[in-house]
């Protein structure tokens, strides 16, 4: 029988993917989990929740439960507004630290994407990838997933916006560490995206 290469998943792994909205961070850490079998969480979710469900941001971060994150208005402009909001304030990312933590050292393997998971989040991660594209490209990929229903130039404005808020923010900016492989999305296709950050993963498996 010909020899096939074998990869071994050492019992903890983390892939840590931060970048801009709408960079295709998402895209690629799902690509990622379901290639090498990592459970995959989207910590924007974990913020979004805290943005839309009204009140005390604080005591909504120290009381999310898990139905939080299945509501259907998540993903809409608003929630993603809302979640940069709350975002800025140090204890609603103080209460979000230890689920993200642990769910990052699950055993078999985790892929987390967000703002600071390479930086604040899991410093120790095996991977670290900082996807990003240029505002123009990242606000005409919302633009056509709103079905082009706001004006173009909207859109480009609220992603000005919400980079400068989450970069300019004083707990946990956006920025990429400094051990992160950097991948610009702009003039790339999924596929070619997601295999640039396969072959990182592969590389570090290997070496683990
Ligand atoms: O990634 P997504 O667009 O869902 O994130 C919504 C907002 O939540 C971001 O603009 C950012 O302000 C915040 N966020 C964060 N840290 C993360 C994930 C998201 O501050 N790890």
């Amino acid at each position: 029988m010909a020899d096939r290469p074998v990869t071994i998943t050492p019992p903890t792994f983390t892939v840590a993917i931060d970048g801009p909205a709408a960079a295709g961070k998402g895209t690629v850490a799902r690509a990622l989990a379901g290639a090498f079998g990592f459970a995959h969480l989207d910590t924007g979710l974990l913020y979004r929740a805290v943005g839309v469900k009204g009140g005390d941001p604080v005591a909504a971060a120290r009381g999310l439960v898990p139905a939080d994150l299945t509501r259907d208005d998540l993903r809409s402009l608003a929630a993603g507004e809302a979640a940069s909001v709350v975002a800025a304030l140090p204890e609603v990312r103080a209460a979000l630290v230890d689920f993200q933590r642990r769910f990052a050292r699950q055993p078999g393997g985790a892929v987390l994407d967000g703002r600071d998971i390479g930086t604040v989040i899991c410093p120790e991660a095996e991977v670290k990838l900082f996807v990003t594209a240029s505002p123009e490209v990242r606000a005409e990929r919302r633009w056509h997933e709103t079905g082009e229903s706001i004006p173009y130039d909207e859109v480009l404005a609220q992603v000005r916006a919400r980079d400068a808020r989450d970069t300019g923010r004083a707990d946990a900016p956006l920025r990429a560490a400094p051990d992160a492989v950097v991948i610009d999305t702009s003039d790339l296709s999924i596929d070619e995206a997601v295999a640039r950050a396969a072959a990182v993963v592969r590389a570090r498996l290997g070496a683990a």
